[in-house]
């Protein structure tokens, strides 16, 4: 794309509002981001959890936004990287950061909801900065399991509340109610309204809700590399069911 300076410093400003602040052949997209010098800021502390070499994988990036993301894992080798968010100004962001990158990424509307439609799984998941934004996060989690992590899965949540994880009990008796009130345990923060006036903002989980709603969904977390991002592995099935949503075709009765 031979773009002369002035000239893309215009599209990007006619793409815009950016999330992702990125460096498109000496031009910033987001310089006065209120987080900084996001995400670059936050990927240089857990970059180096994530394989260095991706070569002959496949990368599925959730809520890919302007595609920072998927565009690091490419330059990890990674043979297919898939982005998909559900909201086509983000989607044209990426095609056009890539792009000008000159990175081989393809972008698609689809909602996490829908990952099902993909119909296959990826070596690598990421999935960063989504659930909270979500009004079912634990039905996300389920479907990710479900339909396309393979392997990894690369996960952030904003968090509030304790960052102290306590050791969760089996079973408690039905009595006994005093372990609720402890910040380490698990606990998600409903927000009915807006946070830092965004009103997709739906929920804030503490440190031990993110870890156990993982483990719960059928992730095993094998780091911890960052405050708020987790490496997890696929386990074992989860005990109970997950995802009741899309009906299975084996209990749809049809
Ligand atoms: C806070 S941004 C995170 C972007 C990027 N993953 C990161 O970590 O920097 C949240 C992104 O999730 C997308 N998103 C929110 N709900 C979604 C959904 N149901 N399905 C797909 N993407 C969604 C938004 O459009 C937005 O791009």
């Amino acid at each position: 794309m031979n773009l002369s300076q002035d000239e893309l410093r215009e599209k990007i400003a006619a793409l815009g509002p950016w999330f992702h602040n990125m460096e498109l052949n000496g031009v910033r997209t987001a310089p006065e981001h209120f987080l900084g010098d996001y995400p670059n800021q936050k990927f240089k502390h857990f970059s180096s959890a994530i394989p260095a070499d991706l070569t002959g994988k496949s990368v599925l990036d959730i809520g890919c936004n302007a595609g920072f993301y998927s565009m690091e894992m490419k330059r990890r080798g990674a043979a297919r990287v898939l982005g998909v968010d559900f909201d086509e100004d983000y989607l044209a962001q990426a095609r056009f950061a890539a792009k000008v990158s000159e990175l081989d990424i393809e972008f698609q509307k689809l909602s996490v909801y829908d990952v099902a439609r993909l119909g296959e799984k990826f070596d690598v998941v990421l999935f960063m900065g989504v659930l909270y934004h979500l009004r079912h996060p634990l039905l996300a989690l389920d479907l990710l399991y479900e339909n396309v992590v393979g392997d990894m899965l690369v996960f952030q949540s904003m968090q509030r509340g304790s960052a102290n994880v306590g050791e969760v009990r089996e079973d408690y008796p039905f009595f006994d109610a005093d372990h609720f009130d402890a910040p380490d345990y698990p606990k998600m923060h409903f927000i009915e309204h807006r946070y830092a006036g965004d009103p997709t903002n739906w929920w804030a989980p503490n440190a031990a809700c993110v870890e156990a709603m993982l483990r719960s969904a059928g992730f095993e977390i094998t780091a911890h590399p960052e405050r708020e991002v987790y490496i997890c592995r696929r386990g074992a099935p989860p005990e109970l069911p997950g995802a009741v949503y899309p009906q299975h075709r084996e209990t749809s009765g049809q």
